[in-house]
């Protein structure tokens, strides 16, 4: 089958062109993995993709800048979409095949059905942005029924979604197995994200003090403290030292996210901070 080539890497742009692939893919009896992304790839979203290659035998990745997750006055317009680079990138990795739809084919005149996880994405970046994450799990609820993939990767850094996302598959029943992926982060620290591009240089060093206070907090955890407002005060003070802006930082059970006053097994610390208008989230398990 006939799909357009851009840097090197097979691109469908409509979802038929996906699907016949894809057909075409189990027809050869092959295992198909999946790694979604908004594009503007790093080393983060190659590693999903590296992930996906130990699992299946072929491997789609899919770039579409989804409006659904967007709020009005978010940064929808100027998300960077260097997809020329992103192909290339996904060339390099291995990719099989990048899906690259359009808004319009995604959300045709007349589309009105979405998906919603209801108590997981209530508190935490759900609070804080409302309809983000129906956004986000219609959209994956669609990619995962076009793609069929057998196994679909998502980064740990946005640990509620991976959550949310798991929950959706399960109540579903989507075919597809969710696995989560370790954060890849920068030498100092910062968790890497396609947002990191709107941080100065300067900014990008003191972000790096979101990840250091979470491992003090590791440490303090570790050395006996149980104390969550306590653990929840030391990460927010060193953030704003460093010139941050704490949106959150929430001490909660790692799978149904509810806010701990104690610390009890398993937990996450789960932080979203401005950075200049760079909005980061970082989390860890405590
Ligand atoms: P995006 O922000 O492009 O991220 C795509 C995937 O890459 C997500 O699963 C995210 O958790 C993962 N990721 C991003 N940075 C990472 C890092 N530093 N280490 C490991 N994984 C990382 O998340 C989205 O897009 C969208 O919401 C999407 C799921 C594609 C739905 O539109």
């Amino acid at each position: 089958m006939d799909l357009e080539i851009v840097s090197g890497v097979r691109v469908a742009r409509g979802t038929e062109a996906l699907r016949a692939w894809v057909l075409s893919c189990r027809k050869d009896g092959k295992s198909i993995g999946f790694v979604p992304t908004m594009g503007a790839l790093h080393a983060g979203h190659l590693s999903l993709v590296a992930h996906s290659q130990a699992h299946t035998d072929v491997t789609v990745l899919s770039i579409f800048v989804n409006p659904l997750q967007f709020r009005p006055g978010e940064d929808l317009q100027a998300y960077p979409r260097p997809f020329a680079r992103d192909c290339q990138l996904a060339a390099e990795a291995g990719v099989d095949v990048v899906f690259a739809p359009s808004a319009e084919s995604m959300y045709p005149q007349g589309f009105q059905t979405h998906v919603e996880v209801e108590n997981l994405t209530t508190g935490l970046c759900g609070a804080v942005r409302p309809g983000h994450f129906r956004g986000v799990t219609t959209v994956v609820c669609k990619l995962l029924n076009l793609v069929m993939a057998d196994v679909a990767v998502f980064g740990e850094k946005d640990w509620q979604q991976l959550q949310a996302i798991a929950r959706m598959a399960r109540d579903l029943d989507h075919p597809t197995r969710i696995l989560g992926a370790p954060i890849v982060r920068e030498m100092n620290g910062l968790a890497m994200s396609s947002r990191n591009v709107y941080l100065s240089d300067q900014q990008r060093q003191a972000a790096g003090a979101i990840f250091a206070s979470l491992q003090d907090a590791q440490l303090l955890a570790q050395k006996g403290e149980t104390d969550v407002s306590v653990l929840e005060a030391r990460v927010r003070s060193s953030i704003t030292a460093a010139g941050g802006r704490v949106d959150y930082a929430t001490i909660c059970h790692s799978e149904s996210l509810l806010p701990l006053t104690q610390l009890l097994d398993p937990a996450r610390i789960i932080v979203a901070a401005y950075f200049g208008k760079a909005r980061l989230l970082d989390n860890c398990a405590l």
